[in-house]
């Protein structure tokens, strides 16, 4: 059995203060007694004062990324006990903001994964193709490299204290969605190529949608037999409808 996960992805907005009042209110929004597990991951800054304000809730907190150091000469870059440090359980890792915009392979992503792991975070690892990619055909192999690579570094078992977040590039921030039908084949594809490295982790393993998910299209998406949650972009900065999401989830 799968406790989904809600997970929350606010990106690069907002202020310390918009970040305190945003977590005040998921915590009267959330419903303590939804059938799923919930995060939120904001910018590094705002980390501590979202603290503050879940201290005593049941929301946890992820990081949108993880530098694949432990300390030292790595300018720019935050490491896994910073974060833990700062109250994270989780930390996103291989955001397709981050492949795109800021070039990082599957190899880095991967080190990052391992990382994360290193100092007790939990990765969830995003992988997904453009639509370019779709359309070539190429979307099951982009997955397969994408995977690999994590499997390279982090071992056989690798995978087990993770989460994998499943995104086509495509539907992010778009408005545009992956059908159910779409993401139930991707999510039991990524699910297969777990379970022919890591047969034990396969059925355990997480794997959440992201993709311009929101209260509307939420129920059909997690009514998918591999959907295990989502990572949710946009519609996460308001509370009523991040809440709406996770009420949502099928129990
Ligand atoms: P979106 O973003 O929900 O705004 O599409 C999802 C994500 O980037 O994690």
């Amino acid at each position: 059995m799968r406790t989904p996960l809600i997970a929350g992805n606010w990106k690069m907005n907002g202020t310390c203060s918009s970040a305190a009042e945003l977590a005040r209110s998921l915590v009267d929004h959330v419903a303590t007694d939804a059938p799923c597990e919930w995060a939120v991951c904001p910018p590094f800054v705002h980390t501590p004062a979202v603290a503050e304000q879940l201290t005593g809730s049941s929301i946890q907190i992820g990081s949108q990324n993880v530098c694949d150091k432990d300390q030292g000469a790595a300018t720019g870059e935050v490491a896994g006990d910073m974060l833990t440090d700062i109250g994270c359980r989780y930390a996103i890792v291989g955001h397709s903001e981050r492949r795109e915009l800021y070039g990082e392979d599957d190899q880095l992503v991967a080190r990052r994964f391992v990382a994360a792991q290193r100092h007790g975070l939990v990765p969830i690892l995003c992988v997904g193709e453009t639509l370019s990619q779709r359309n070539a055909g190429e979307a099951e192999t982009v997955l397969r490299h994408q995977l690999e690579a994590v499997f390279q570094a982090a071992g056989e078992g690798g995978l087990a204290q993770s989460v994998i977040a499943y995104e086509p590039v495509w539907a992010i921030g778009t408005g545009e969605t992956a059908t159910p039908e779409q993401a139930q084949a991707m999510h039991a594809f990524i699910r297969e190529l777990v379970r022919e490295r890591d047969a034990a982790t396969a059925d355990k393993l997480r794997i959440l949608y992201g993709g311009s998910m929101k209260a509307k299209n939420a129920a059909e998406l997690l009514a998918c037999e591999d959907v295990d949650g989502g990572l949710i972009g946009g519609a996460s900065l308001d509370a009523e409808g991040f809440a709406a999401i996770g009420a949502a989830t099928r129990s």
